[in-house]
């Protein structure tokens, strides 16, 4: 055995953990190489502490004792802000033609529950063109990159579930359109999966059973990856942030962004109103002198319930996950060279080999994954804002395969949001019990927002019954 193995082996041994070599000395040289990499990725004292204190213990995400509902900037000025939300608008455009906004996407994530195979970003999401969520984004991009006169650089962040087949499909497309030079792919870190004693799971004789380590992870990935230093060099001051399953999300909203950074906010975020008080998205709150969002799986159901004198629920600001974030913040984030956010733990069905080396496919949960979130960076902020939006304007993911958020109801609330959009544009739209009586798609390219499109000059005044219409920069094509 070589230095560097037995090192290894000793580090393992002294936190418990050498049972993922005990196939080490029958692998080939490669399988000997792929799991020594995994494991010198890792931090193992850390896995040591967070063996400890999340599966061996389960300490619960400690949830504040003094929840309040948060204040929230409007969504239109309120008497007496409108100065402010004008200033705002110049200053989000002006943030633009400096080149100091970049772009920035969580793709990491497996999506389990659409069951889609491969990353989702390449699931075809829109009515008529059937456009990948990728190409959406990427359009939205392009066209304000064209109206900034100054290109916007784009950050994906994959994971080593999906990178290469991100990569390859983006060059497949042609990188819809983008210079490739403005676009800056890399991967997250990757978390072990803890059978229920803390030892570390392995997925084969040569590889541990890994899983991304959570959208939290971004945060430490843009340091790792240089992606903050390419920031620097571009001059890039804030990163809009948004993820990938939500073909409704403004990528880029002066509005959004010029309060964030005129209000010295390092780390922003928009909210709509909850659909219910079980609805799971994430709750925004004050608690303990700071903003911060609660999980839905853990705000107390009781305060979940709770309503107002007129009614509505007393928490009821959701999260969209969509942020701004100050590059210096994410800076400072990383200034310890530890990412310090909480782990979250959830039990899940991990497949495994055993001591004997038969693959085992669990049917019941057998482990624990750990992750990040984002959104535990927010009260670590200072001057966190949230802007209160529109669900119908900016919200209606494809999570699942079917029922809500799944391609059916993003569908449907692509083509409402269309027809409104149309309508303010002086476009007439036909009707059919209160839904839009026709199939309707706007190229990001031609708006994206309303009143972009109500500056268009539309050539079409009216939609007819039943009919297809894809409008573009080229005019509107009716099938
Ligand atoms: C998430 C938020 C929830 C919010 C909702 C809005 C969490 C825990 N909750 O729920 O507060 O209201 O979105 O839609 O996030 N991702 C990575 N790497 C990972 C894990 C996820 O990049 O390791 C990315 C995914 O690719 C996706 C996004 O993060 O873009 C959301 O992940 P997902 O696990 O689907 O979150 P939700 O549970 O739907």
């Amino acid at each position: 055995m070589d230095d560097a193995t037995t090192t290894l082996r000793e580090r393992l041994s002294a936190v418990d953990q050498q049972q993922v070599l005990r196939f080490f000395d029958a692998l080939d040289a490669a399988g000997k190489d792929k799991l020594r990499k995994q494991l010198l990725a890792l931090d193992l004292d850390e896995i040591d502490e967070l063996a400890e204190m999340h599966v061996r213990h389960k300490t619960p995400v400690a949830i504040p004792n003094d929840i309040q509902p948060v204040q929230m900037y409007p969504q239109r000025p309120h008497a007496g802000q409108e100065r402010l939300y004008a200033d705002a608008i110049d200053r989000g455009n002006a943030l633009l033609k400096q080149g100091k906004i970049g772009a920035f996407l969580v793709a990491g994530g497996q999506g389990t529950r659409l069951g889609y195979d491969g990353p989702k970003g390449e699931f075809p999401v829109t009515p008529i063109k059937n456009k990948p969520l990728f190409r959406v984004f990427a359009e939205q991009l392009q066209a304000w990159s064209r109206d900034a006169g100054r290109a916007i650089p784009w950050y994906i962040m994959t994971s080593d579930a999906n990178d290469a087949q991100t990569r390859a499909f983006f060059r497949q497309n042609n990188h819809f359109g983008l210079n490739p030079e403005d676009i800056f792919i890399f991967q997250q870190g990757m978390m072990p999966a803890f059978d229920m004693l803390g030892h570390m799971l392995l997925a084969e004789k040569d590889s541990l059973a890994l899983s991304p380590d959570g959208h939290g992870g971004s945060l430490r990935a843009l340091h790792k990856s240089g992606a903050l230093a390419d920031m620097r060099k571009r001059g890039v001051e804030h990163l809009s942030y948004f993820q990938v399953d939500n073909p409704l999300v403004h990528c880029i909203d002066p509005l959004f962004l010029g309060l964030h950074d005129v209000t010295g906010s390092e780390m922003s975020s928009k909210s709509i109103p909850k659909a219910g008080p079980l609805e799971k998205v994430g709750n925004f709150v004050m608690a303990d002198d700071a903003l911060q969002v609660i999980e839905y799986s853990d705000l107390p159901e009781e305060l979940a319930k709770q309503t107002n004198p007129d009614g509505g629920l007393k928490f009821n600001a959701g999260s969209i996950a969509i942020h701004a974030l100050r590059v210096a913040f994410v800076e400072r984030l990383n200034a310890s060279g530890k990412l310090d956010l909480p782990w979250h733990r959830a039990e899940k069905k991990v497949p495994y080999v055993d001591d004997k080396g038969t693959p085992c496919e669990p049917d019941k949960p057998n482990a624990v994954k750990l992750e990040q979130f984002v959104f535990d960076a927010i009260p670590l902020a200072k001057n966190a804002i949230v802007l209160e939006t529109d669900r119908a304007e900016e919200f209606s993911p494809v999570k699942n395969a079917e029922g809500n958020d799944s391609p059916a109801t993003c569908r449907r609330d692509q083509i409402r949001r269309a027809a409104r959009w149309l309508r303010a544009a002086r476009v007439q739209v036909p009707e059919k019990d209160g839904e839009p009586d026709a199939t309707l798609e706007i190229s990001p390219l031609l708006a994206t927002t309303e009143k972009q499109l109500a500056d268009r000059n539309l050539k079409l005044e009216k939609v007819s019954d039943g009919q297809a219409v894809y409008f573009d920069e080229n005019g509107a094509d009716v099938t």
